[in-house]
């Protein structure tokens, strides 16, 4: 009799045959699956099973029904498939398939409303249902990635030993692997995550620019400098691979980066985690600026014709290498001071309850945005629950005015974009500004549609109309 797998895979692409290989090498029995397509996908499980010698024990299926069956009970099911509609039409038949008690993760970047709404869809037949975060890549989901977890307590109970098994461990040996709450809060974790990686890679590009410009366009000077960045706290992930990248050259000489199409592509995770903080009214506007320059660079057509209309011209400007990298790592404190405010925030609304410390812990190995920075929030969390109010961040930042305005300018003298970098400046700006301008604001609100203010000083929050109406 052949072997029941403890674990089913659903979805044989990168992610679901890294993660594959992951678990076996931890020692489970797995049955894996993937959808039969005429001529498209054919025994895709079957051919993955073979590449991979160390998957050759699996048993394979592209039946559904026999997938199902050849997992142990209480059945445990991870969906590695793209985020929409496929995991809607797998949950249709799964729901059947299933029997009270299995549970199913989606250990893909779903929208965190929609694992919400597939729970309920789920709990109808008592199957349970986690939301997973899973960051790495390819890499991560094979040696070990940061895990997100929410959704059905109970059953993270069940698989919580064999997930930390297989996840990326911090620099203590723990795994990074933790549960943020009910429904969605693990794909809401994810889609922070994501949201914080999107500024991290545009501040990286941003600074890239302003290296070319520095080094006169040498490539080999802008690599040799990011990379002497990473024997410091500057050091993460995005860096370390930025600078690997930038080390190919193509046949001709040409560094292989200049051969790549300037249009940025996305998966919809950077336009969640922005419109999120927009309904929540969490202030993340690195996250909207990283995804309104990948937005722009789109419109490549444009961009080019615009181009012929500007007759914006170079001026004389310098900056120091010390300067940027100073720039560049504030840039990032605010970053991520966004990021983690906004889980904060989102525990309130959607009544989760989520540790900061451990949240940067859980990325601080495995995940795309580790860095050393994670590594110090995972700490410093536990004794403050801001970054802004970190003593290193602080220190730093109150010695930098003259550092910012000068990389700014630089900047605008050289035509350079700088939307993460600007935007952060002005971030901080506002966030330490005992008053702000939001008093004319009020009275132009209160002028056209009698919306009413608050006074100075006013105890009880009834609202005031100005003279210009009568
Ligand atoms: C990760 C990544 C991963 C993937 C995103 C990128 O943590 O492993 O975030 O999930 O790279 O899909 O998203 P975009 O295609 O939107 O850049």
């Amino acid at each position: 009799m052949i072997e029941k797998g403890a674990w089913g895979i659903v979805g044989m692409g990168i992610m679901g045959t890294s993660l594959s290989r992951n678990f076996i090498s931890h020692g489970f029995k797995l049955s894996l699956y993937n959808r039969y397509v005429k001529g498209k996908e054919e025994k895709v499980a079957l051919e993955i099973a073979q590449k991979y010698g160390i998957l050759d024990k699996c048993i394979v299926f592209e039946s559904l029904e026999d997938f199902v069956k050849s997992i142990n009970i209480p059945r445990k099911l991870i969906l590695m498939l793209p985020a929409g509609e496929t995991i809607d039409k797998i949950l249709q038949k799964l729901k059947f398939l299933l029997e009270k008690g299995d549970i199913i993760i989606d250990g893909g970047n779903s929208q965190f409303k929609d694992t919400e709404r597939r729970a309920l869809f789920l709990k109808e037949n008592e199957i349970q249902y986690i939301g997973m975060g899973v960051s790495g890549g390819r890499e991560g989901a094979l040696e070990g990635p940061s895990l997100m977890i929410g959704g059905d307590k109970r059953a993270y109970e069940t698989i919580k030993k064999d997930l930390k098994k297989i996840a990326a461990k911090d620099y203590k040996g723990n795994p990074c692997c933790s549960f943020f709450g009910s429904g969605g809060a693990g794909h809401y974790i994810k889609m922070i995550h994501n949201g914080i990686e999107y500024v991290e890679m545009q501040l990286l590009a941003e600074v890239f620019e302003l290296l070319m410009n520095y080094f006169k366009l040498d490539f080999e000077l802008v690599q040799k400098e990011l990379e002497s960045w990473q024997n410091s706290s500057s050091d993460s992930y995005l860096l370390r691979i930025t600078s690997i990248i930038l080390k190919y050259y193509d046949s001709e000489g040409s560094n292989f980066v200049s051969n790549i199409l300037d249009q940025a592509s996305n998966r919809g995770t950077g336009a969640w985690a922005t419109i999120s903080g927009a309904a929540i009214g969490s202030p993340n506007s690195l996250m909207t600026a990283a995804l309104h320059a990948r937005y722009t660079s789109v419109m490549k057509s444009k961009r080019v014709e615009f181009s012929k209309l500007s007759n914006f011209t170079k001026n004389k400007s310098s900056i120091s290498l010390k300067q940027l990298k100073k720039i560049y790592d504030l840039c990032r404190w605010i970053n991520h001071h966004q990021g983690f405010d906004m889980i904060n925030t989102a525990c309130k609304e959607y009544n989760w309850k989520t540790n900061l410390a451990t949240v940067a812990r859980i990325w601080s190995e495995g995940s795309i945005i580790k860095s050393k920075l994670m590594e110090t929030l995972s700490t410093s969390f536990w004794s403050s629950s801001s970054i802004m109010k970190m003593e290193r961040f602080r220190n730093s930042m109150n010695k930098s005015q003259n550092d910012w305005t000068q990389v700014i300018n630089y900047a605008g003298n050289n035509l350079i974009p700088i939307p993460c970098i600007s935007t952060s400046w002005n971030y901080f700006l506002a966030m330490t500004q005992k008053f702000s301008n939001a008093n004319l604001i009020q009275a132009q609100r209160d002028f056209f549609g009698s919306h009413g203010f608050i006074l100075n000083n006013q105890k009880e929050n009834s609202l005031n109309h100005g003279p210009w109406n009568k």
